[in-house]
């Protein structure tokens, strides 16, 4: 499997799992070979997903953990004792620590000093961003002094996240696509389902593709063993040329599925 900057190609996403479907699932995914799982302080699924990780038998050293700093702990009073409980309730240290918005007052630099200073207690192995505009990363890696690994945002051939793409690479950083499918919506596409025939593969492996062929990594979420085998199967394949360029004219159609209201800076 491939890794950009150290992240595995193809990970497990966790939102809206929880308990013992939570734990469950991470079991399975492990189990047949995803080594990369994505979860967050707002998905209340922290301690199960710790326990499917012992449940599966795979070795902790083996699997990529994420987790991510809720908007509410951002804060100078808040913060280390987020990350403190998110290690408790995972039971082990995190692979990568993200913030996972960008606070709503546009004041990124206080909460990137305190990502930075959880890396250096210990209580993160690597430390990264989500959602954040290429404005905003270009910021906080400046702060960090190049050492953050990663963005992760919405990325799927339905929207244009090409400005984000450059600004990653220029900064030594690598996208982590969620909602790589765009929530099943990708694999109506004709354009993806021809493709799709001609590998003789599902739609869905043809989406996967198309992210990590890009150095994306990707963490599409899935109830079912078989999705998650297939979702794996992504990194055995290549598209040509051509059938990127159709994949990625897709980006016309303009659907972005997660802007929240607190997100008041824009995506620039
Ligand atoms: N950082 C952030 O702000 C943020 C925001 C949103 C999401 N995320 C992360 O990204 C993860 C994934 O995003 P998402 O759940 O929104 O969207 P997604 O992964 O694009 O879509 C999930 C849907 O795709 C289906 N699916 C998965 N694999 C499939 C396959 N091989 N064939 C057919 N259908 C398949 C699943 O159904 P089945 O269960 O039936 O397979 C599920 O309904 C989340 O779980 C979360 O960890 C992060």
């Amino acid at each position: 499997m491939d890794r950009f900057n150290g992240i595995p190609a193809i990970g497990f996403g966790t939102y809206p799992l929880t308990g013992v479907e939570a734990e469950r699932c991470v079991a399975a995914a492990l189990e047949i070979g995803i080594r990369h799982v994505d979860t967050a302080q707002m998905y209340g699924n922290e301690k199960p997903i710790g326990r499917g990780i012992v449940a599966s038998g795979v070795p902790r050293g083996e699997v990529f953990l994420v987790t991510k700093v809720d908007p509410s702990n951002l804060g100078a009073t808040r913060f280390a004792d987020s990350v403190k409980r998110s290690v408790d309730d995972l039971g082990t240290v995190p692979d990568l620590l993200l913030i996972h918005w960008p606070p709503s007052d546009g004041d990124i630099d206080g909460p990137v000093e305190r990502l930075l200073r959880e890396g250096e207690r210990g209580m993160a192995r690597s430390l990264g961003v989500s959602n954040f505009s290429p404005r905003q990363m270009r910021r906080a890696q400046d702060l960090a002094g190049g050492s953050l690994i990663c963005n992760q945002v919405e990325f799927h051939p339905l929207l244009d996240q090409s400005k984000l793409l450059v600004a990653a690479r220029e900064l030594n950083m690598v996208l982590t696509a969620y909602s790589p499918l765009a929530r099943g919506r990708c694999m109506e596409e004709q354009v993806v389902k021809d493709i799709a025939a001609r590998h003789g593969r599902p739609a869905s492996e043809v989406v996967l593709r198309w992210i990590i062929q890009q150095g994306v990594a990707a963490i599409p979420m899935t109830r079912k063993r078989e999705n998650a085998a297939s979702n794996l199967r992504a990194a055995d394949f290549a598209l040509s040329t051509e059938e990127m360029a159709a994949i990625s004219a897709l980006s016309s159609r303009n659907l972005r599925l997660i802007n929240p209201s607190w997100m008041t800076q824009g995506w620039d």
